[in-house]
């Protein structure tokens, strides 16, 4: 049997599966494949099955800062399942698995009476994401925290420790590529009193809730801050709020946030992102660049 066949008679993997479910935008088509892998050698048969047909991989992490094209993803979309989901502690250092949840991190760590992961209680992302995209919030970063990464290469086949000095992670970058995954990653703590920790996790999601349009359907910040300002600022001071496109508008609470409404298409999200590229670029020069990740075919508007 070829790498393709073996890969197709999985029993984790299916063939066009709706991926609207699974980001928190709640748009997009199907993927041509969906892979759950369960393990290291899952992903090896991913990656060999993927170089023998030339198949383009994406990895979604927790879905929170991508959108999927109406048409979806003609390729293997990969969810790293369960047991990519453990956590263990080893000192004062913790090893999570690419799929936990950065607000579970947080708190597990705040209840183990650890320190510095509390600002993941605002970031509803997944460990691999986070590393993917040195995701921060609160004046805290991935990068401040991380020590290494557990990386495997779809294309060769291998797994390598990546130091955090190793991975070029930047504001909302890394150098890592989307054929490599990231497996789990060490964190350092700091000794923590589990009632401080508490209080700050409090004072994060409090901050969250005021400032930010939480419970509706959005993926955080849509643009990246421009050098010594504040996307959120310039589009709210054009008087944007609110500019609308088909069923996605500008947040009135936060103008770096952009809320779909039910029955919303990636096609209205990427032409209200494209919209207000224009009227701030037009207006001040600057050309925002977008944070959220568009993934599958989408028409290039005119700028
Ligand atoms: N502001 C406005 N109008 C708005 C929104 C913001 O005037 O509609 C002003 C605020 O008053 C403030 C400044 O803009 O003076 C910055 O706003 P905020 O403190 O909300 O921070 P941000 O730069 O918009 C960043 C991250 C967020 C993170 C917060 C809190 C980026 C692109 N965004 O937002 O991260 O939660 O700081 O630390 O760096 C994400 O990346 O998805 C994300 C949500």
């Amino acid at each position: 049997m070829g790498d393709w066949e073996t890969f197709v008679a999985q029993d984790w993997v299916e063939s066009d599966v709706a991926l609207a479910p699974w980001t928190t935008y709640k748009v997009g088509g199907p993927a041509r494949w969906l892979a759950t892998p369960k393990g290291l050698g899952d992903l090896e048969v991913i990656g060999r099955a993927a170089v023998e047909r030339a198949v383009p991989v994406v990895v979604l992490g927790r879905g929170s800062n991508v959108v999927i094209s109406d048409a979806g993803f003609d390729g293997i979309v990969v969810r790293l399942g369960d047991s990519f989901g453990s956590m263990r502690w080893e000192g004062g250092e913790v090893v999570a698995g690419a799929a936990v949840s950065l607000p579970r991190l947080a708190r597990t760590a705040v209840a183990t009476g650890r320190g510095g992961l509390e600002f993941f209680v605002g970031i509803p992302g997944s460990v691999g994401g986070a590393v993917h995209q040195n995701a921060g919030c609160h004046g805290r970063e991935t990068k401040d925290v991380l020590v290494s990464a557990s990386v495997w290469d779809l294309r060769r086949g291998e797994l390598t420790s990546r130091s955090v000095a190793d991975l070029g992670l930047g504001y909302r970058r890394s150098d890592l590529r989307d054929h490599e995954v990231v497996v789990e990653a060490r964190f350092v703590t700091t000794p923590g009193d589990p009632e401080d920790g508490e209080r700050l996790l409090r004072e994060i999601t409090r901050w969250r809730r005021e400032h930010q349009p939480g419970g509706t359907l959005n993926a955080g910040s849509v643009f990246k801050n421009p050098p010594g300002d504040s996307a959120g600022r310039i589009i709210d001071a054009l008087g944007l709020k609110g500019l609308r496109r088909g069923r996605v508008y500008v947040s009135e609470r936060h103008a770096n946030f952009f809320v779909a409404e039910p029955g919303a298409s990636a096609a209205d999200i990427k032409g209200l992102v494209d919209d207000v590229i224009r009227r701030v670029a037009e207006a001040t020069g600057i050309v925002l660049e977008p944070e959220i990740r568009f993934v599958g075919g989408f028409d290039e508007e005119e700028r």
